[in-house]
């Protein structure tokens, strides 16, 4: 089910993800001329970020949204440090083989129906000793939400979201020939303020394919305006 997604109402919003993205930069630990590839890099928000601390490196943004990629490069459009590439993550990406030094992924992985497939192609272009870092839903993501929309009738007009857990993940490290360091789930809920931002959430962010009134109503049963995020946490190492 493709998604169209807006790209200036999604930085519009005040939305976790920006913490997830601070955090997944953070743990990268950049040394300032890496090479480095945002997998489901959306319009820039992370690479961003990353770039303010690479002043000698590159950045590729990998995605497969045309709205995002666009998003993406008018945000970077004057520096030569950093370039866009229209790529789904399950096919093989175009990225040279060992040639980069880090992954990152904020919040796309768990749109992949067959991450493992992604997985593949992150150990592919990583060079020996390269790291990723990677923040998607986990297992048992947003499941009152997702009970909610259920409710309405509406669990037709949902992507197919994959949230997988730590040893589902594990094992595609494994397959992929990457090293596990650290994978982990946490509970993450984010509590939206106002009734207008919650349900511009839910339009712009997750619940994309249902009507206004639909969103109305899932609102409704979620009256605390809490969605219950559980983020999977991944750092992984390519064997040198
Ligand atoms: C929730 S957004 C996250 C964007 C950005 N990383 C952030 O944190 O703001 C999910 C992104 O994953 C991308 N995406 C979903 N499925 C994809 C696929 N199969 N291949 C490439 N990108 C995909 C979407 O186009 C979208 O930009």
């Amino acid at each position: 089910m493709d998604v169209l997604w807006d790209p200036d109402r999604y930085d519009a919003l005040p939305l976790p993800h920006e913490k997830w993205g601070v955090g997944v930069v953070n743990k990268l630990a950049l040394l300032g001329d890496e090479t480095l590839v945002d997998a489901g890099c959306g319009s820039g928000r992370d690479a961003a970020l990353a770039l303010g601390q690479l002043p000698r490196g590159h950045i590729t943004g990998l995605d497969a949204s045309p709205t995002m990629l666009a998003a993406f490069e008018r945000r970077f459009a004057d520096s030569a440090q950093v370039a866009a590439l229209a790529a789904d993550l399950m096919e093989p990406w175009p990225v040279a083989s060992a040639s980069v030094d880090a992954v990152m992924s904020v919040a796309a992985f768990h749109w992949l129906p067959q991450p493992d497939r992604a997985w593949t192609q992150v150990s592919r272009v990583l060079r020996p000793g390269g790291r990723v870092v990677l923040d998607a839903g986990g297992f048992l993501n947003i499941e009152r939400l997702l009970a909610a929309v259920d409710a309405v009738g509406a669990a037709d007009k949902l992507p197919a979201w994959h949230y997988a857990g730590v040893d589902e993940t594990v094992g595609y490290l494994d397959a992929a020939g990457l090293t596990p360091v650290e994978v982990r789930l946490r509970s993450a809920p984010a509590h939206f303020n106002t009734d207008a931002v919650y349900l511009s959430y839910l339009k712009d962010v997750v619940l994309h394919h249902l009507t206004d009134e639909q969103r109305v109503e899932v609102a409704a049963i979620m009256a605390d305006r809490c969605v219950d995020y559980v983020r999977l946490e991944v750092f992984a190492m390519k064997p040198v």
